[in-house]
């Protein structure tokens, strides 16, 4: 091993606006069994998260709570952090996006990337919600598929056909907040010019992505970089531009930010900042894949102008899915942490997800069935119960362990030499290969187990069982160091067991002989399938309140149309008229052809999509209401002049019929 590391990683910054999640939980469990490995062999590695609390959705939901945003991220922090040691994830620093120390540094990169040059300003078109006051991000318009035709999809793309479009492209549009169409409004905003990075990112990213991910930039890196807008008007949750008035950066010109203001809080504490370790360490960020962009490009560039030191790698890993598919609150399988604390031991999570992980970008799934075999038949069936009657075996021959036989040394030995190997898969991120090598250890320590019948010898031989339960024991001490970096809370009960101080890396090195353990503690049960069925089910009920409370009620769930003034209203020509003839149009499926008289022997001409409701001959002679300055159409079938009033859209259609006091050619006010 060469001489002492030094570094620093991080896993994306968890959104404020939001509970910790499974899908979460994969990229921190994998950066925890990274730096906690690191650490057992004696580098120094500090893991450094924050959550990203900026953004319009915090702010939309901190009013709608009635509390300040401020107040809302704070008690998302405490939740998250909670929620993320109960899984035994420990960080050397969890801050906050929205920390003094973030503003300072943001500041300072803008203004180093101002200084340079790589800051411009251009007018934009975006979506605004006249009645809400605000710019609507993408995610807050909602309208109809231009592509599929599905209502209801939001401003980015659609759910149904995967179409991606920009927001005024959107059928329909509405705001989410409140139902009304958004305008499009022009405003200022503030860029940073990616192209000036350009040579600099070609040359930097095939050294610190993986090859998967360098192939996929160079196809962006092959064209012009379009400028990156890092601004959003005012009202915002987050830090004003220096120098621009009413403009905030947007949340992901911070987000990244905040890997150094989280660093720079630990640094202080210790009389330090945070570029005694960024410019000193190298330096890791663990992302999923949907985050490639942001973190290869934009943030290596923003390191750059900033004279900082940019990252040795990004890590980039796949998406967890539940059962086959995507994660989905409907499904109920959008679990967050805290549901799955209440239900299932975190070890099993840990372990489970250990045994999928890899330094792949595929995507991997949680398989419920799968999840319950592999931590009862593995980690409790091989790798715990062996040791648990060892131990509980020796206790009552006098808890002393003795001398390794010839076969248990053989067996020791072999396992200790898989500890480079081991440590390897480690280092590279395959979790799932040390976990195969350390099932490895397990089968050949029942085997020993099973062939010697210790059960069986300790009526006849004490001595010769102690030599067995020797061997057992010292196979699964060696197996829970390696185990340690997934399993550290199990490893501690281990290492209670046999009276040792923590175990580092090398503690598989030594062997156990006439050593005293101490009574057998409990390390793992069974999981039931029960309990994996009361998560779900109180996932899927937690989401199902969260949609109700979500979904629009009131005024926002009519749709009201914009308010128009009585001047608007009086532009519209509404009569009574009279149905004096009705027909069917040859070769149209919905439409009905009706003549109407206005009185004083003007007649109109208009066709209506009401045929599935009507027979013509039940309408002939009817009192109805009428549009009648209505620009004339010409339709498939003839020029329609004017149009008749009906509820309802779709097949349905109700036709509006006046009281018979009603005259024909009678103004509608
Ligand atoms: N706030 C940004 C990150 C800013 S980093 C400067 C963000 N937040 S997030 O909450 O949406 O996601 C945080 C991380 O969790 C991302 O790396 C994301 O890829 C990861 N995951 C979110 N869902 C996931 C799965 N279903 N599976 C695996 N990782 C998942 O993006
Ligand atoms: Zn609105």
């Amino acid at each position: 091993m060469s001489g002492k590391r030094k570094i620093v990683i991080t896993a994306a910054l968890p959104y404020a606006n939001g509970p910790v999640h499974i899908g979460h939980l994969v990229e921190h469990c994998m950066v925890d069994f990274w730096a906690r490995f690191q650490r057992m062999r004696g580098h120094d590695c500090y893991y450094i998260c924050a959550d990203d609390t900026h953004g319009t959705p915090v702010m939309v939901n901190a009013r709608k709570q009635g509390v300040t945003p401020e107040q809302l991220v704070e008690t998302a922090r405490v939740e998250h952090v909670r929620d993320l040691n109960g899984f035994e994830i420990v960080y050397d620093n969890y801050g906050s996006t929205n920390s003094p120390s973030n503003k300072r540094i943001s500041d300072r990169i803008f203004t180093a990337l101002k200084e340079k040059g790589h800051i411009e300003t251009k007018t934009l078109q975006q979506a605004y919600c006249e009645f809400d006051k605000m710019f609507l991000p993408d995610r807050f318009v909602k309208g109809t598929c231009p592509r599929c035709g599905a209502p209801d999809q939001y401003g980015d793309g659609c759910e149904n056909c995967s179409a991606v479009y920009a927001t005024e492209e959107l059928k329909n549009p509405r705001c989410v907040l409140c139902g009304n169409p958004p305008v499009q409004k022009a405003s200022e905003n503030v860029f940073v010019k990616l192209n000036d990075f350009k040579s600099f990112l070609k040359e930097w990213v095939p050294e610190h992505t993986g090859p998967e991910i360098a192939k996929k930039l160079n196809e962006w890196l092959k064209d012009d970089l379009q400028s990156w807008c890092i601004s959003r008007d005012k009202p915002y949750f987050g830090f004003e531009i220096p120098g621009y008035p009413d403009k905030y950066f947007y949340v992901w010109f911070d987000a990244p930010i905040g890997y150094l203001a989280s660093l720079d809080d630990y640094a202080r504490a210790r009389g330090k900042t945070f570029e005694d370790y960024w410019n000193s360490h190298e330096i890791f960020h663990c992302i999923g894949k949907d985050i490639i962009y942001h973190h290869s490009l934009f943030w290596p560039a923003m390191l750059k102008a900033a004279g900082l030191n940019t990252p040795t790698q990004v890590m980039v890993h796949g998406m967890l899915q539940v059962n086959g598919a995507k994660m989905s609150k409907s499904r109920g399988t959008n679990i967050s942490a805290g549901t799955y604390l209440k239900h299932l031991d975190p070890n099993y999570l840990r372990y489970y997800l250990a045994c999928k992980m890899s330094s792949s970008i595929d995507d991997f799934d949680l398989n419920f069935e799968d999840f319950v075999s592999r931590v009862n038949s593995d980690l409790i069936g091989k790798i715990t119960n062996v040791a648990s009657r060892g131990a509980q075996m020796l206790q009552k021959l006098g808890g002393k362990m003795g001398e390794l036989s010839e076969e248990g040394r053989t067996l020791v030995t072999q396992a200790q030499d898989l500890s480079e190997q081991i440590a390897t898969h480690y280092e590279e991120r395959d979790f799932a290969k040390a976990i195969i090598a350390i099932r490895g250890i397990a089968d050949e320590a029942n085997k020993y187990f099973d062939k010697h019948e210790p059960w069986k010898l300790v009526k006849t031989d004490a001595a010769a069982t102690i030599e067995i339960l020797t061997g057992i024991l010292n196979l699964f001490r060696i197996m829970t160091v390696y185990l340690k970096p997934v399993l550290p809370g199990y490893a501690a009960k281990v290492e209670r067991l046999f009276q040792e101080d923590p175990y580092t890396w090398t503690s598989a090195q030594q062997i156990l002989e006439f050593h005293e353990i101490s009574p057998y503690e409990h390390l793992a049960k069974r999981v039931e399938m029960a309990q994996v069925q009361s998560m779900l089910e109180e996932a899927k009920a937690l989401a199902a309140a969260s949609m109700e409370k979500t979904a629009p009620s009131g005024e926002a769930a009519l749709n009201l149309a914009p308010t128009i003034g009585i001047e608007d209203f009086q532009k519209i020509d509404l009569r009574v008229v009279k149905i004096i003839d009705a027909k069917h149009v040859e070769g149209a499926g919905k439409l009905l052809q009706l003549t109407l008289d206005l009185g004083g022997g003007v007649t109109r001409n208009v066709f209506s999509g009401i045929k599935s409701t009507y027979k013509p001959e039940e309408l002939v002679g009817k009192l109805t209401v009428m549009v009648a300055n209505l620009a004339p159409r010409k339709m498939k079938f003839g020029v329609s002049e004017g149009m008749v009033l009906a509820s309802g859209d779709g097949d349905k259609l109700a036709l509006l019929f006046p009281d018979k006091n009603a005259v024909p050619g009678q103004r509608i006010s």
